[in-house]
């Protein structure tokens, strides 16, 4: 402090100086703050209205949104197909990897078979088993995996709509598809083995079913042949082993010893060249199928694993 301001007359002196600064100063500084509250204020305000807004717009979005869930559910599933861009991309990669095309090729058909799936659960009656990547990953691969004819075999089939979307899938790629299906047509899914439940849908798995679902496969759909019965039934192989199969999907019986009849029964049926499908191969509810697939490559077989696509597994037979 300089030795001015330390003396107490001439502080007495410079007093009303000073009050007269202080208040030159403080006025500004009251004034600053009044409009700094009163923005805050308007601000705090604004963000109420934004908060609001943005609140019944999400309300709106909802209720659109409701009848698209409406048509993606998964029928008597309590889930929907309502696939994140993804996911789609992942199954996209898989399929391209196992297909050896390029990944655009492979993209289009597994949104080729995603709109088949939601059309075809939305007309048919029952359901596809499966989740949207098991089903589209199946419909998108084998077509860009070019078999070597068109005579298809589908073991296991439940309500057929995988074949009613597998025929257009094949059509799109220029195959015209020759259908074969066994399945005993229970009346419920048989499993041997796991306790199935009655069907979610409440839909008899009966052959009115099926033929109703396989109309909305087009020509190839209601031309198909249908074998009521076992893979194993001794008669039923005789009826259907009259070709080579381009493609083979195994789907009937998921225990290690039934994929494992399957496969064998698969050696002498498939083209050369020829596609086996092993559905749920790797899903962890179904171990069986792994189980048997790997027991079966690992020894004396005309099928070289292709490689897998979300929960399938493709193999093709040697030239
Ligand atoms: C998982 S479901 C098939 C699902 C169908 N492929 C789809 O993608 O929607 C299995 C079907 O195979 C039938 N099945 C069970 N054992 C079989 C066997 N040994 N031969 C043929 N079908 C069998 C079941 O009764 C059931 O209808």
């Amino acid at each position: 402090m300089s030795s001015l301001l330390r003396n107490p007359v001439a502080r007495r002196l410079l007093r009303p100086a000073a009050t007269l600064i202080d208040q030159r100063v403080q006025r500004p500084v009251s004034r600053l703050r009044k409009d700094m509250d009163k923005a805050a204020l308007a601000g705090g305000e604004a963000m109420r209205k934004d908060l609001a807004a943005l609140r019944a717009e999400v309300a709106e979005l909802r209720t659109r949104l409701y009848p698209a869930e409406l048509l993606f559910e998964r029928p008597g599933a309590g889930r929907n197909r309502m696939p994140t861009r993804e996911e789609i991309e992942q199954l996209s990669q898989e399929v391209a990897k196992v297909s050896g095309q390029h990944v655009g090729f492979a993209r289009r058909n597994v949104k080729g078979a995603f709109r088949t799936v939601i059309a075809l659960e939305a007309l048919g009656v029952g359901r596809l088993a499966g989740t949207t990547s098991n089903v589209c990953g199946k419909l998108a691969t084998v077509p860009l995996l070019d078999p070597p004819n068109g005579e298809v075999l589908e073991i296991g089939t439940l309500y057929g709509l995988f074949s009613a979307a597998f025929l257009p899938m094949l059509h799109r790629a220029g195959v015209e598809a020759r259908l074969t299906i066994v399945d005993p047509l229970a009346g419920d899914q048989l499993q041997p083995g796991a306790t199935m439940g009655s069907e979610p849908t409440g839909t008899p798995v009966r052959m009115d079913v099926l033929r109703a679902n396989l109309a909305l496969g087009g020509a190839a759909g209601a031309a198909a042949r249908v074998q009521q019965g076992f893979s194993t039934d001794p008669e039923v192989r005789e009826a259907v082993s009259d070709r080579a199969y381009g493609v083979i999907i195994v789907d009937g019986d998921h225990s290690a010893a039934g994929v494992a009849a399957d496969l064998e029964w698969a050696e002498t049926i498939a083209a050369p060249g020829g596609i086996v499908v092993l559905d749920d191969y790797g899903d962890k509810n179904w171990l069986g199928v792994q189980e048997a697939t790997d027991r079966h490559l690992a020894g004396d077989t005309r099928f070289e694993m292709l490689g897998r696509a979300a929960t399938s597994a493709f193999l093709r037979a040697r030239l």
